[in-house]
């Protein structure tokens, strides 16, 4: 069984594109690509960790394709140097305009390869296969592509959307826990801004995903696919409602920073989550329930819900006020008034917080 979902681009060529979700589909993949997209020459972008975990070879069985596989893994690797040899390699293997890029991997993989994509002979189409909780729940599905520079996070960028996405759960099995972990914040974002009805399912559920259970992984996947596939499909050049993703994100992003990228992305969103909590409570937009429960699910994960203690010195304040979404050194902030419901003020979904109000905030945290 394999549980779909459509997302429809407006304003873009290809018009929408499917996510299909399900469990060691991995191995019976290449056929459906093949089928779906049989006038394209095929060209695989993956990492090492995803080729020493089994994941290509399960893709390509004895299938000559030809592959890029990124070393080292990790964020270090995201940048312009690796989309030129990726660009090359292509060129070295004769691919054209009818290339399909297929990216295999985690949100580095997969930000990289869609970026590639987006340039290589002015674009050419990439498919998203994730393999992690941060690629299955956000990056894979939304169109975003880039590569970071020596100043910082996808300083290059395009949108660019796939031409399909499939996500096989059983991917995740070899994935080491504190990456699963983290991974799964996004997801809990996603229940906070869009659903209560997920927040609840999480809640009950959430020791059958920390099993890995692949039923429950297929539905998380899939409440997700369809949370941010609405959120896309609204808004998918971010001119304002998209902006509701980025809950936890204003402080997550400064903390994140100031950690030297020690914490996660995700350990740095759950304490940005919860500094949106209390900013709710402070401007008495929402009461104290809503925050107990995050907290708890939050705990439950085992990421951070406060802040570490070597980054209470730093000067979290004055990265917040630089952030580039700040208006006038006011931050703006994405923020609740309960689970499931985002607040708007004058149509907008974020919006500006004082500066003393989150330094109160950043004291508590
Ligand atoms: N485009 C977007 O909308 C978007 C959204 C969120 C994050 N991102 C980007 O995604 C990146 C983070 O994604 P990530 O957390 O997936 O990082 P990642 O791709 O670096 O993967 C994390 C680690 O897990 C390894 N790995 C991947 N899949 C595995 C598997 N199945 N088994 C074992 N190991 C595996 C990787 O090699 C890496 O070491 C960042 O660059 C971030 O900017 C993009
Ligand atoms: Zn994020």
């Amino acid at each position: 069984m394999m549980l779909e979902q459509e997302i429809k681009i407006p304003a873009s060529p290809a018009a929408s594109y499917r996510i299909k979700i399900g469990t060691d589909i991995l191995g019976s993949l290449w056929p459906q690509i093949e089928a779906d997209f049989g006038k394209y020459s095929k060209f695989v972008v993956t990492d090492e960790n995803v080729v020493s975990a089994g994941h290509l070879k399960k893709l390509l069985g004895q299938r000559d394709v030809p592959t890029f596989v990124i070393s080292p893994a990790g964020e270090t690797s995201k940048n312009i140097d690796t989309a030129i040899s990726i660009i090359e390699t292509m060129e070295q293997a004769y691919l054209g305009r009818d290339t399909l890029v297929v990216a295999l991997g985690g949100g580095m993989v997969g930000d990289i390869a869609g970026f590639a994509a987006a340039v290589f002979k002015r674009g050419v189409p990439v498919i998203q296969i994730p393999t992690t909780t941060v690629a299955q729940a956000d990056s894979s599905v939304g169109g975003k592509t880039g590569v970071d520079s020596s100043l910082s996070k996808n300083a290059f960028g395009v949108f660019w959307h796939p031409a399909a996405v499939y996500i096989d759960v059983a991917t995740l099995a070899t994935l080491d826990d504190r990456q699963f972990r983290a991974g799964l914040v996004e997801s809990v974002k996603h229940a906070i801004v869009a659903d209560s009805e997920y927040f609840d399912f999480l809640e009950s559920n959430l020791d059958t995903v920390l099993e890995r259970k692949p039923d429950v992984l297929e539905k998380v996947a899939h409440w997700n696919c369809k949370i941010k596939g609405n959120i896309v499909e609204t808004d998918p050049g971010e001119q304002n409602f998209r902006r509701i993703l980025n809950y936890g994100h204003t402080i997550g992003h400064a903390v994140e920073a100031a950690s030297g990228f020690g914490l996660l992305h995700g350990e740095a969103v759950a304490i940005g989550i919860i500094a949106a909590g209390l900013i709710e409570i402070e401007l008495q937009l929402a009461g104290p329930g809503g925050l107990e429960r995050i907290r708890r699910i939050l705990e439950k994960l085992n990421v951070p819900v406060t802040l570490p203690d070597d980054l209470a010195d730093k000067d979290l304040i004055d990265l917040i006020k630089r952030d580039k979404k700040a208006v006038n050194k006011w931050p703006r902030f994405v923020l609740i008034t309960e689970i499931g419901k985002v607040y708007r003020r004058n149509e907008q979904y974020a919006v500006e917080v004082a500066p003393d109000v989150v330094e109160k905030i950043l004291d508590r945290l």
